[in-house]
């Protein structure tokens, strides 16, 4: 039994329909402060608490035992954590500490953890970001998600814990979307496309192809596969293991935009705002540890991502 935190959300719920298609029996604890039972595909059994609540976290342990965590729960909006930074540290922080700690006096002997990018900060460079690259956060959200890998590392003997850079696209038959309220690009241009509106990016003087941001996107679906694997790599005793997991391609904000009107076929207007503080000018992922750990590498390119990511959108929205 696979108990998964934050399963009612966006990735989650890609994790939790695979795991269930793979034979596993998963049990979802989730809020629901993002998350819905409606993404739980095939009825998995869902239990509504905090993982700031001890007491809800130990009565879910208490009442079945599993073998493993998956725990994406936590506040996800590196913007909002800034005036948010008290909330960010009890959810992501003290919350994480919670799940690993509750977890392993129950005996659990696995725990998985949904990390990010974020930890790193600014790269030191335009090369690809190793997972040895110093951790220096520049926000609330990436010191608390830095602080619930720190507190699994001190817990836990086995562990994996995956730091996931841009994340997009969407199950095939378009039923899990990622929130707009994310505030991602690619949920905010497909917004603007089908409202016919324009859409604003910032800063365009960066030291890029075409002067926007460059990101790293991976698929949710390789995102899902990725904890599959990563659950069996700990049930075969290999040990504990950090990783990156991203598409491994240089992509700018532009040519994000360009290929999401290419694939709707509407025009979506840019504005170029200024700057973003603090934002990052290139993040890109060397992956080279999943694949040589893991065997695993992405099956989904930019295209598949935003096909999928804009049907889900379309699905939802008529
Ligand atoms: N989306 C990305 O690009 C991305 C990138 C890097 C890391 N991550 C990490 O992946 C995980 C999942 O992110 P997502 O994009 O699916 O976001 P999401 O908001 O869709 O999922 C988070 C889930 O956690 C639940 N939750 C929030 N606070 C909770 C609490 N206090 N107690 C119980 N449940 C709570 C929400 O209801 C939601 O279902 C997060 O840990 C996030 O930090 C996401």
């Amino acid at each position: 039994m696979i108990l998964v935190t934050g399963g009612a959300g966006y990735i989650g719920s890609h994790i939790v329909k695979l795991l269930s298609e793979s034979g596993e029996q998963v049990v979802v604890f989730d809020n629901l402060i993002a998350g819905s039972p409606k993404n739980l595909l095939s009825g998995e059994e869902l239990v509504v608490g905090d993982i700031r609540s001890t007491d809800d976290l130990n009565k879910v342990f208490d009442t079945t035992q599993f073998e493993a965590v998956i725990h994406l729960a936590a506040l996800v909006n590196a913007a909002e954590s800034v005036s948010q930074a008290k909330l960010y540290k009890e959810v992501n922080d003290l919350g994480s500490r919670n799940v690993w700690s509750i977890a392993k006096s129950h005996n659990v002997p696995y725990a998985l953890y949904a990390n990010s990018a974020a930890v790193y900060g600014t790269p030191v460079s335009n090369d690809r970001v190793k997972e040895s690259h110093p951790l220096r956060p520049t926000s609330p959200y990436g010191e608390t998600k830095l602080a619930g890998e720190t507190s699994l590392q001190e817990l836990y003997d086995n562990y994996v814990a995956f730091r996931f850079f841009n994340v997009g696209g969407a199950e095939s038959e378009g039923r899990l979307l990622q929130s707009k309220d994310s505030r991602a690009i690619m949920p905010r241009l497909y917004e603007a496309a089908m409202s016919h509106q324009g859409i604003v990016i910032s800063g365009s003087d960066y030291d890029t192809v075409d002067g926007t941001v460059v990101r790293d996107f991976v698929h949710v679906e390789d995102i899902a596969r990725a904890f599959h694997i990563g659950l069996s790599y700990l049930r075969s005793g290999k040990g504990s293991l950090i990783c990156n997991l991203g598409g491994g391609v240089p992509t700018t904000m532009k040519q994000v935009h360009d290929l999401v009107e290419e694939i709707s076929g509407i025009t979506i207007p840019i504005t170029y705002g200024p700057r973003n503080p603090g934002d990052i000018s290139y993040s890109l992922a060397d992956i080279e540890l999943a694949k040589n750990s893991l065997n695993w590498s992405p099956n989904h390119d930019l295209k598949s991502i935003i096909r999928s990511g804009y049907h889900a959108y379309v699905k939802n929205s008529v």
